[in-house]
């Protein structure tokens, strides 16, 4: 009997099976279509030293699975997982279970897991960071569902699949019911957009500003990926700025500045809106791929609005300095508002996150893995964090990295560079340490047209107020 199967045969699919055969668990893998070109090419080729079944049916599939059967999902999120689901329960016993391991969206995993629940069968949320090369190494895992039949049946599969952190720990933990893996998965994403843009505006203010050609800004990048920045998407930062094809030209500099987007940090964004939480770090970095993808209206708009040249070009020893400055502490901020996201949510949802374990789970495997995250599982050993931001483990680095930021951001500004995540993360720290905020006459002006009431300074939060302004 197979201890678990794999459905979808896909990039992903593929090196999933691979890993978990890898750790020696006899996969029965299945793929809905081309049985001929894509199962049996994969089991007689990347496969076939493994203990992994390919099978033409659904049923065979289904039937060669050890109880509780365990079938993981990893196709392309939206109505194939729901048709697949369809197609499976009925093969399936009560206590079986199906884990959607694609980046779905939270609100269908919720959905699912209670359709399925009813009818007796687990469904476990799963995220799974790390791409092609991460799910086949060691990914790290964002596990939602049935916490007994996690820690029973299923935890130790992934976390045998799952990357190893430096102390050897997998970067998978279980993490709430229902949708939380995929919400978690969904603020993974949501920071890992505004790392990403956060270094392109480093690359762009070093590039336009400074004037530095590639292999000048490889070298900054990995210094920078030497000290506090380390992380994976500096290293590859550099990598790619070395990077020439065949013809001596640099790749990166062929590639069209056009941003595609698959969905999961304009979901991070709208999460975000919907419960009120500021996180305009991550909001602007989906919408900087929005702007850069209208390629033709901003060549027409170069047009009419050229650049205004500014004369004082800055220093670059400092201006680097500052520059390292102002990618740290915009990090800082953006993740401040990822995890800010899974405290409302972890108490809209009563989902008891755990939120030191999350960071410790990133740190190897995804995207996103970096050094810092361990720091982040420091800040929240602090009792009733409001915060990351405020932290102690933070509040320094913010501080001494302040001046050099705002001579950044400033620069930014007068010489008329797109970087608003740098900018919006100033702004946002700007906000949050204000103690006065001009919402008092804000509250006045809703009062006067709408009488939405107002609070006092000089009386007790529970009563409103309205003025008869007229
Ligand atoms: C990961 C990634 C991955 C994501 C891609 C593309 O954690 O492995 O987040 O899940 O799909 O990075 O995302 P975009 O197309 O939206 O950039």
């Amino acid at each position: 009997m197979n201890d678990i199967g794999l459905y979808g045969l896909g990039v992903m699919g593929q090196s999933l099976v691979l890993n978990m055969a890898g750790k020696g668990y006899h996969v029965a893998a299945f793929n809905r279509f081309d049985y001929e070109n894509t199962t049996l090419r994969f089991i007689e080729n990347r496969a076939s030293s493994l203990p992994v079944t390919g099978y033409r049916n659904v049923e065979e599939f289904v039937s060669s699975l050890a109880k509780p059967r365990k079938i993981i999902l990893m196709v392309t999120a939206g109505k194939a997982v729901d048709s697949i689901i369809e197609e499976l329960t009925p093969l399936l016993d009560k206590g079986d279970m199906i884990a959607d391991c694609g980046n779905s969206y939270y609100k269908d995993t919720i959905r699912r897991e209670s359709t399925l629940k009813e009818k007796g069968i687990h469904f476990f949320g799963i995220g799974v960071s790390g791409g092609e090369k991460g799910a086949l190494e060691g990914p790290s895992i964002m596990p939602g569902g049935d916490k007994a039949f996690y820690e029973h049946y299923f935890g130790r599969i992934l976390e045998d699949m799952a990357a190893k952190a430096s102390d050897g720990r997998p970067c998978c933990t279980y993490i709430g019911p229902d949708g939380a893996g995929h919400y978690v998965k969904m603020v993974h994403n949501g920071i890992e957009y505004s790392d990403i843009q956060n270094i392109c505006e480093a690359y762009f203010l070093m590039k336009e500003l400074l004037g530095m050609n590639n292999e000048e800004m490889a070298d900054v990048f990995a210094s920078w990926n030497e000290g506090r920045l380390n992380s994976y998407l500096i290293e590859i930062t550099a990598g790619i700025l070395r990077k020439k094809d065949d013809n001596g030209n640099y790749i990166v500099d062929l590639i069209l500045d056009e941003a595609g987007q698959k969905g999961t940090g304009k979901w991070a964004s709208m999460e975000a809106l919907d419960m009120g939480v500021a996180a305009p770090s991550i909001v602007e970095s989906v919408l900087a791929r929005c702007l850069s993808a209208m390629k033709q209206k901003r060549l027409s708009a170069s047009a009419i609005f050229p650049k205004q040249t500014c004369p004082d070009i800055p220093e670059k020893k400092q201006y680097l300095k500052d520059l390292e400055c102002a990618v740290y502490a915009s990090k800082i901020i953006s993740y401040a508002q990822g995890f800010a996201l899974m405290q409302e949510a972890g108490k809209e949802h009563d989902w008891n996150l755990d939120y030191g374990k999350i960071a410790m789970i990133w740190r190897e495997g995804c995207i996103i893995r970096a050094q810092f995250l361990s720091r982040i599982k420091d800040a929240f050993e602090e009792e009733n964090l409001s915060n990351m931001m405020v932290s102690k483990e933070f509040t320094e680095d913010l501080k001494t990295c302040e001046p050099g930021w705002r001579r950044i951001a400033e620069s930014a500004i007068s010489h008329g560079i797109y970087s608003p995540v740098i900018v919006s993360s100033l702004l946002y720290f700007d906000g949050y340490r204000s103690p006065v905020l001009p919402a008092n006459l804000l509250q006045a002006q809703r009062d006067w047209f709408g009488a939405h009431t107002y609070h006092r300074v000089d009386r007790p939060h529970e009563e409103s107020f309205h003025t008869k302004w007229e």
